[in-house]
């Protein structure tokens, strides 16, 4: 048996932030990041819809960027002393996804961070609140997942919590919020879009409900990632969009390697001064890892399949593999995204010498390879890599070798 989930419902199309009128219930507790949602206006405009939807709104602000376990459980202690029965997250992947794990503890306050991260171990939620998530940047579709990516600092490691308890019960896109971001987090949070869309569709949990989510999504992120890159607003709104479908395949195929590594890359080199940003992270991994999964019929066939909708051409599927590779590889070049660990700069524009340092890296690099092994979105994978072919396809995202393995 499988099981395919999503929001009950789901708002799209400019102006649908105003769906929060419509939302019945008594307190709102508003959850958000660092200052872009109040500097574009977004903030005030949803605290006046639920208010005018008759609730008491308070905020709890100043979510960073990959969220910690310590941002969560501050947000659930306000959540405890305020009340709310709404759960309202805008803004990008970290606030929500913060959000989320704060929802689990504020539902269960004798939960540790530890059991939230037991897969599908989650206990029923919706006993004090429900959940909406409005979404501005155009990625990590946690909108309509069932996933929360939350960074252990001491650790240096970013944990997925999954279980489909945490799906919201209400999405909205509306594209008006992802019109203000600036060009780096388009590349970066787009290329995390694709990246959801290929790894759902070669997962060895993907279905005849996923594929088509994540085919279409693809062909959207072809059509318009690079225009939206390049300010055609039109674009962008379309982009917000297919990241959404690559989520709701996602949410329900599972993920793979390339979120594995990029979970345990992510913030292990901080203390050199810089995180590798999550998409950033797939965006030079994606292409290495198509090479190590085709050597896996199957995954072949699928990837195949994509080049196909994509009209990428190619005589036979090792053909179209590596076209597949060159097109990923293309992006990255259009969207000023490097192609290795090694021209990573702190700054995450391609650079001749990266902020990450070769000895530390190799230093660090069988840590990373179990930590990346173990990692949640690892059983999907098509390929189960074991440690040495870990190792060596870690090197090859550090220097930008071929995957020849
Ligand atoms: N839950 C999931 O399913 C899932 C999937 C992929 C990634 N993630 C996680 O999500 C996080 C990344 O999220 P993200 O890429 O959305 O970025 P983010 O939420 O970390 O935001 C990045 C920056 O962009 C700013 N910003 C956000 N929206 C903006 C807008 N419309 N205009 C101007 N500035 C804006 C924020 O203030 C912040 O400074 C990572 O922690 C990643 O691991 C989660
Ligand atoms: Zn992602």
């Amino acid at each position: 048996m499988q099981r395919f989930t999503l929001p009950r419902d789901l708002f799209h199309g400019k102006g649908s932030l105003e769906a929060l009128k419509t939302l019945k219930g008594k307190k709102a507790m508003i959850c958000v990041g660092g200052g872009s949602m109040k500097r574009f206006g977004f903030l005030d405009r949803a605290e006046q819809y639920l208010k005018e939807a008759g609730m008491e709104v308070e905020i709890f602000s100043g979510i960073e960027s990959d969220p910690s376990v310590e941002t969560v459980m501050k947000g659930a202690d306000a959540m405890l002393k305020f009340e709310p029965d709404w759960i309202v997250a805008i803004g990008g992947g970290s606030p929500i996804d913060a959000a989320k794990a704060m929802w689990i503890k504020y539902e269960y306050p004798d939960c540790t961070f530890e059991d939230m991260c037991k897969v599908f171990g989650i206990p029923e939620l919706r006993r004090k609140a429900k959940f909406v998530a409005v979404s501005s940047t155009s990625g990590t579709a946690t909108e309509v997942t069932a996933f929360s990516i939350i960074t252990d600092y001491a650790k240096g490691i970013k944990y997925p919590i999954a279980d489909f308890e945490i799906t919201p019960d209400i999405a909205i896109v509306d594209p008006e919020l992802a019109e203000t971001m600036p060009k780096k987090l388009v590349a970066h949070t787009g290329m995390d879009a694709l990246t959801h869309a290929v790894e759902a569709y070669v997962s060895t949990a993907n279905c005849d409900y996923t594929d088509p989510l994540a085919i279409h999504a693809i062909e959207m992120i072809r059509d318009n990632l690079v225009n939206s890159y390049n300010e055609d607003m039109t674009a962008r709104d379309a982009m917000h969009n297919a990241q959404c479908l690559a989520g709701m395949a996602f949410s329900n195929a599972l993920l793979g390697i390339v979120h594995s590594m990029a979970h345990k890359t992510g913030a292990i080199f901080a203390d050199y001064g810089a995180h590798i940003i999550h998409g950033a992270a797939n965006a030079m991994y994606l292409p290495k890892v198509i090479a190590f999964n085709a050597k896996d019929e199957t995954a072949k066939k699928r990837y195949g399949v994509i080049v196909d909708y994509l009209g990428l051409g190619g005589k036979d599927d090792d053909e179209k593999v590596a076209n597949l590779i060159a097109f990923c590889r293309d992006l990255n070049d259009k969207l000023n995204i490097p192609h290795c660990i090694k021209n990573y700069g702190a700054d995450s524009y391609p650079c001749e010498q990266g902020f990450v340092p070769e000895e530390v890296f190799l230093e660090r690099l069988p840590e990373i390879a179990k930590n990346a092994i173990g990692d949640a979105c690892t059983g999907s994978n098509p390929r189960q890599p074991s440690q040495e072919e870990m190792e060596k396809l870690l090197k090859c995202c550090y220097y930008d070798t071929e995957v020849d393995f």
